[in-house]
């Protein structure tokens, strides 16, 4: 196991997170990249919309495909991960990367979910890039989920219903459709980006716990390629016991 631990104090994490993307763009124009929504990610959103913005990178051969799905919000939701996406990301870019949404309005929920897989499956994944619920999960793989958890519609725990309602959800979603964990562990490259004190805990569970599926992101370390992006808060509970090859750069 490999996972590199990049700490990085406040503003600046932003600005690490968006350089690193900036860097494996450039490296690839026409890679595929998993996107999450969330509190988390939206300042590196911005950082890449103003780099883009001068003429730093250009996303116009790139796909992103979405990480994640609410049910049961109206197709204009704000909180709908799909809005919020093109909100703070793809509206965003002059030269705009093909988006592959999760089309829950579309079809049934267990064929949007089937769909997305096969969007994924078929061309592969060059990095996958997650958030941490404060529950453990990756994407909508609450509590429960176990690595080999495939992409599907799932329940919503009452905290991640409630976390919609704070990203301006007009009613609580009524479910969810995630990418599973097999397919995080698939892509070339992982991401887990952890901001806040609120994530301390759950982030020294993730990394130096148990790999449960009561912390779903902890099955993440069996990735070859894993790298976290934690802010100063976020990490300052790690180093207790520390996998051997976990490499804190502060
Ligand atoms: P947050 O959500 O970025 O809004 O904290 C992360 C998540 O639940 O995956």
């Amino acid at each position: 196991m490999s996972v590199r631990v990049e700490v990085l104090a406040g503003a600046s994490w932003a600005d690490a997170v968006a350089s690193e993307l900036v860097a494996r763009i450039t490296a690839d124009p026409t890679i595929r990249i998993v996107l999450p929504t969330g509190d988390t990610p939206s300042p590196a959103y911005r950082a890449i919309v103003a780099r883009a913005a001068r003429g730093e990178v250009d996303l116009g051969r790139a796909t992103v495909l979405l990480l994640d799905e609410y049910l049961g919000l109206a197709p204009d939701d704000p909180a709908r991960c799909e809005v919020r996406l093109r909100r703070e990301l793809i509206d965003g870019l002059d030269s705009a990367p093909r988006f592959v949404p999760i089309r829950a309005d579309d079809a049934p929920p267990t064929e949007a979910a089937r769909a997305h897989d096969r969007a994924v499956v078929e061309g592969g994944i060059g990095l996958a890039i997650v958030g941490l619920g404060r529950n453990g999960h990756v994407g909508l793989n609450e509590p429960g989920s176990g690595h080999g958890a495939g992409t599907r519609v799932v329940e919503l725990t009452a905290s991640s219903a409630a976390a919609a309602t704070t990203y301006g959800a007009g009613r609580p979603p009524s479910g969810g459709i995630t990418l599973g964990i097999d397919r995080l562990l698939a892509a070339d490259e992982l991401w887990l980006l952890v901001t806040g004190s609120g994530k301390r805990d759950v982030l020294a569970a993730a990394l130096e716990g148990p790999e449960t599926t009561a912390c779903p992101a902890s099955f993440l370390r069996r990735h070859p390629r894993l790298t976290v992006f934690a802010d100063a808060a976020a990490a300052a509970g790690l180093g207790g016991g520390a996998p051997s090859s976990l490499r804190a750069i502060v």
